[in-house]
């Protein structure tokens, strides 16, 4: 089985929708009309959600059974809004010690930050309004730290700072989503799109290992590299058993890592790819110099991998240099099932407010990563990779998957058993990762600009 047969990706996801109609016409005339109902039920929705939120204020004043009601207990997040004036800056001195993944989201009618119809540069697996989906409020609401306020992403003052820069995303198609996210933000205060080009003339729709986009009046790319484990894939040594087809050499980057060694900012992501499925099953096994274990637990070769990428980036990047992220975990919602046999989160339209539902494994992804990093964060020079923290405030948001609308509006939506509740709407949930990056980005900016500018003063 080749290595892009298991990804439970959109493609994929694609193909078995194919299989399914040609398999199963009579079941779908049955979907159909029960997809018509869902769709005015969600419209249904959508309108009476829309007077809740206009008469909310007048509402909360007029009686307190609706302001104490616990199925009304969301929209009191809304009051963010004033709470947001007597927060300090996140940017500011003051702001420093702000943990800025702790919060809640807020609903803004000020977003999304670009529309999925302006941005070119999206997978028709991300544009779920055009796919169909019903309803927007997935694309409104907005991160609230606790105790502070993120400064609301500005895409030209990002695209001065990455003048002549490279930054690159590193990861699984989760990080895809990411990226396209953020051209998609960039590219919004650029009126000549054709001014934005993939280098090597690639189209964002075809599976590439690698994609470059040019921003040709800043001189920045924006770039992603499939690297799914971080660490290498590739033949077995010479003379394994014939049930090893390939294996992970988890004391080895991914093959890429000469391409993007040099960029300017780098975003790592893994973890959707550490679980049997994708590698024992399929005959990947693991590997450390020539040997190969062939009991080793997964969870034990995802720890390995982290560790390898850390130590690799303090060894062999130039961290001033190289402003280095690392994207923890990032939740699936399916319900009943996973991405095989039935999982969903089609019904989902609102964001959890207290603790999540998302399956158990999703925290166990998180704590091996948690733990290893913990354990580096002990050594020197550990600000050298940032964590962008987001797993906690992405369990919430059951509501932002592509779940049915993740195929082209002529051929889907998808049926219900054959959903996307890994992969995110755009705009939508890795916007929010974005601001953070672009919020964490400046602040480092900040600070060398202060250092420089008092260094100078020193001197003088
Ligand atoms: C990540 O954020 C959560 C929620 O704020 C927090 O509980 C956790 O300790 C953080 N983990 C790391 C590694 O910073
Ligand atoms: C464009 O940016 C690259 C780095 O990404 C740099 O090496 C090159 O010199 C820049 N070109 C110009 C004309 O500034
Ligand atoms: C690392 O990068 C900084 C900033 O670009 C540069 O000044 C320095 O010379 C580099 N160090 C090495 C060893 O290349
Ligand atoms: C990190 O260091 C602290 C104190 O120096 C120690 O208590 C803790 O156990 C260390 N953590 C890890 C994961 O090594």
């Amino acid at each position: 089985m080749s290595q892009e047969d298991q990804e439970p990706s959109a493609e994929q996801l694609h193909e078995m929708f194919f299989m399914d109609c040609f398999k199963k016409m009579k079941r779908l005339r049955i979907f159909e009309p029960s997809l018509g109902i869902l769709g005015f039920f969600l419209v249904a929705v959508c309108v009476i959600f829309g007077f809740f939120l206009l008469d909310y204020k007048a509402v909360v004043k007029g009686s307190r059974f609706f302001a104490e009601s616990d199925r009304l207990l969301w929209l009191k997040l809304n009051e963010g809004g004033e709470k947001r004036a007597r927060k300090v800056d996140f940017l500011s001195e003051e702001g420093g010690r702000c943990n800025v993944f702790e919060g809640d989201w807020i609903w803004d009618d000020s977003y999304p930050l670009y529309q999925s119809t302006d941005c070119s540069f999206l997978d028709e697996g991300f544009r779920c309004s055009e796919n169909g989906r019903p309803d927007m409020f997935y694309t409104k609401w907005r991160w609230q730290p606790k105790d502070c306020n993120l400064p609301r992403f500005d895409p030209k003052i990002m695209l001065d700072k990455l003048r002549n820069k490279r930054v690159v995303f590193v990861g699984d198609s989760i990080g895809r989503n990411q990226w396209e996210s953020l051209l998609c933000i960039l590219s919004s205060v650029i009126p000549d799109k054709d001014s934005i080009y993939e280098v090597n003339g690639n189209p964002i729709t075809k599976h590439r290992g690698f994609l470059i986009f040019k921003f040709k009046d800043y001189n920045c790319t924006v770039e992603y590299f499939r690297a799914p484990f971080l660490v290498l894939q590739s033949r077995p040594p010479a003379g394994a058993p014939s049930n090893i087809k390939t294996t992970l050499k988890l004391d080895q980057m991914d093959w890429s890592w000469s391409k993007w060694r040099d960029a300017d900012m780098l975003i790592f992501n893994t973890g959707h790819w550490w679980n049997y499925e994708k590698t024992i099953r399929g005959g990947c096994y693991f590997q450390e110099g020539l040997e190969i274990t062939m009991d080793m637990e997964v969870e034990t070769a995802y720890k390995r991998s982290l560790q390898t990428v850390l130590d690799f980036v303090h060894r062999e990047l130039n961290t001033s240099k190289t402003q280095v992220f690392f994207r923890t975990y990032a939740p699936v919602h399916f319900r009943g099932g996973d991405w095989r046999n039935g999982g969903n989160c089609h019904l989902e339209t609102l964001p959890e407010l207290g603790s999540s539902l998302v399956p158990s494994n999703n925290w166990e992804m998180y704590n091996l990563f948690s733990n290893v990093v913990s354990a580096h964060l002990n050594l020197s020079n550990a600000e050298a990779v940032e964590v962008l923290n987001i797993t906690h405030m992405t369990a919430r948001r059951k509501d932002g998957h592509s779940s049915l609308y993740y195929l082209d509006p002529n051929v889907g939506p998808a049926p219900p058993h054959r959903q996307d509740c890994s992969h995110w709407c755009l705009p939508g949930v890795p916007d929010a990762w974005n601001e953070l990056l672009y919020a964490i980005f400046l602040k480092r900016e900040n600070l060398q600009f202060r250092n420089r500018y008092f260094g100078h003063m020193d001197d003088s």
